[in-house]
């Protein structure tokens, strides 16, 4: 049996008292209709009519003002991405990918978009390697070799074809509108290319772009980018052909293959195996969402090639079936999760991924058993998801995986809009910076997604890359839904913390009873089969000596995930939040703001 970490009280107590977000952006007691474009960066909103929460104010807005326009939520999610594109260059653009999962209110249904990129049809199992050996994966973040065939662009026409009711040169204009004008820079968008700042300085293209005057921009200047407005701008007129084909497309490929390091750079570049026909070949696909039963709502998550829908969605079935749950739980759901996708998960299109098993009931009794009042030894053994299930089986040892990257890369975005249409949206080029290389001219990084693959050798690993896969992503845009009716929509950024991170969002809401701004703001901890927990300061001075009584090791982290979510309430009413600090804190907002009354 195991015993429950004092919870929700001393979440309750802790967290609440520790983290509690900031206050509406308008008096309790006065109910008021605002502006329906929001001036300010809030954490959260409340009100009627359609919301937006992003990371950025500028790409908040963006979404809201589709929305005023008669957009619905699809159109407000692709402006919203495309001013991302603009305003968090470094985790947005449109040479990225990203995972829609979206409910469509008419049709009263759940389904996905996967931009995913796909790996060059020239790329191999051993290419991410050397003499047999895996290539420095510091030479590999910023190189040619891992830029993934882009599929944003070719996600948002197929999302606004099949849901929106845009065109997708009316989506970009927002976003076109920004790049021209510009956004004041802020301290997030001042480190990020500080921190950069050595790889940019090594291309031409991207020290021109992002080191004006040879150093980052400084905080509170303008910052320009009427490149990208360009490309946005003939992208909306000629279509998604110009990237997937054209001159665009032409022009990716040369930096792929050549990219324009600057004289005197000291460093290896490896040239990539992109070709024009791996861009032509590039297909965005619909797909059926991962859903998992939990607590009497369906969940819903991405399905391969991500692992965010199968990690997040197998864990609540380990929680599901464990008589209580607290903290330690959580942590050892997550382990056990995470063994599981490292074995098993891959894209689907290529290897076989045993998702109904990973997802089923009793596979998941199966891994619950497993987990006692103590923390188990690392590394956890993947189950066998095989349909034959015993009560209780012995653990096995497992064996040692290299660390997951974790990151503050990528980057998440909610709506929804008056017809009960809701998206989440994660949209990534992978390192924040992607491969540090911009496409001359044309204003935009290019991703670095393929470091997302196991680089081998790795005999069986069903994330080893290949001609045309997907490397298995992480990103885990969520919806959930309550008798037939979306009630809540979450994602985050964060590499395979994501996961971790949307799974303690949703305990946090559905077991520890916080109110989704408590939830979002609350301290974070990621377990994701590794030696060490990493938590972020405010869990560990909470959580850390009872956790570490049970024999978890946790090791500190500053900050874990930029979450944005959004509630629907009762008679239309919804409830937009974003970060109240981390990341430089996200924005909220809705149509017509109406606070608590
Ligand atoms: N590149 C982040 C992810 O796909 O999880």
């Amino acid at each position: 049996m195991t015993a429950r970490l004092a919870l929700p009280a001393l979440a309750a107590t802790l967290v609440l008292g520790l983290l509690a977000p900031p206050a509406t952006a308008t008096p309790r007691t006065a109910p008021a209709v605002g502006p329906p474009t929001p001036h300010t960066k809030v954490a959260l909103a409340e009100g009627y009519g359609g919301a937006v929460a992003t990371v950025d104010l500028d790409a908040t807005r963006a979404g809201i003002d589709v929305l005023r326009r008669g957009g619905n939520a699809m159109d407000a999610a692709i402006a919203a991405a495309a001013t991302l594109g603009v305003t968090e260059p470094y985790s947005a653009g449109p040479a990225g990918g990203g995972f829609i999962v979206y409910y469509d209110a008419k049709r009263k249904k759940v389904t996905t978009i996967d931009g995913r990129e796909t790996a060059p049809a020239a790329m191999t199992e051993t290419s991410l390697q050397e003499d047999g050996k895996p290539i420095p994966f510091d030479e590999a973040v910023t190189s040619g070799l891992s830029a993934g065939v882009p599929g944003t662009i070719a996600q948002w026409e197929l999302a606004l074809r099949r849901y929106g009711t845009f065109s997708l040169k009316r989506a970009l204009q927002p976003a076109i509108k920004v790049a021209e004008r510009g956004f004041v820079v802020d301290q997030t968008f001042h480190d990020m290319t500080a921190q950069n700042a050595d790889r940019f300085a090594d291309f031409t293209s991207t020290a021109e772009l992002f080191l004006p005057g040879g150093a980052p921009p400084a905080v509170g200047s303008v910052f320009r980018n009427p490149d990208l407005a360009a490309t946005y701008r003939e992208l909306g007129r000629r279509g998604t052909s110009w990237l997937y084909g054209g001159r665009l497309g032409e022009e990716i490929v040369a930096t792929v293959q050549n990219p324009p390091v600057a004289p005197g750079a000291d460093r290896k570049v490896r040239p990539g195996l992109m070709t024009l026909d791996d861009l032509r070949a590039y297909r965005a696909v619909e797909r059926p969402p991962v859903k998992v039963a939990y607590r009497g709502m369906d969940v819903y998550g991405m399905a391969p090639p991500s692992s965010g829908g199968s990690t997040v969605g197998e864990a609540l079935n380990i929680l599901e079936s464990l008589p209580q749950i607290g903290l330690h739980e959580y942590l050892e759901a997550s382990r056990l999760a995470f063994a599981d996708r490292n074995a098993y998960v891959g894209d689907a299109d290529t290897v076989d991924v045993p998702l109904a098993e990973l997802l089923s009931d009793a596979f998941a009794k199966e891994r619950a058993c497993l987990i006692g009042s103590v923390a188990m030894p690392h590394p956890a053994a993947p189950g066998e998801p095989d349909g034959d299930y015993e009560p209780c089986p012995a653990a096995r040892p497992g064996a040692e995986t290299p660390p997951a990257a974790e990151g503050p890369e990528t980057s998440h975005l909610v709506t929804a809009d008056r017809w009960g249409n809701v998206a989440a949206y994660t949209i990534t080029i992978e390192s924040t910076g992607g491969n540090g290389i911009v496409v001359p001219g044309r204003g935009f990084l290019l991703n670095n997604e393929l470091t997302d693959f196991t680089f081998g050798p790795a005999p069986g690993d069903p994330n080893l890359p290949g001609p045309g896969k997907r490397p298995r992503s992480s990103m885990a845009p969520t919806i959930v839904v309550d008798d037939g009716r979306p009630i809540l929509a979450v994602g985050s950024p964060g590499g395979s913390t994501i996961i971790t991170t949307v799974l303690q969002i949703l305990i946090n809401r559905y077991e520890f009873g916080m109110s989704l701004p408590r939830a979002v703001a609350a301290p974070r901890a990621t377990q994701r089969n590794t030696a060490a927990t990493l938590a972020e300061p405010a869990f560990l001075e909470a959580y850390g000596d009872a956790l570490r009584a049970r024999g978890h090791v946790l090791e500190p982290t500053e900050e874990i995930g930029a979450v944005t979510a959004l509630e629907l309430l009762d008679r239309g009413r919804i409830r937009a939040v974003a970060e109240p600090t981390r990341r430089g804190g996200g924005s909220a907002a809705v149509l017509i703001r109406r606070n608590a009354d």
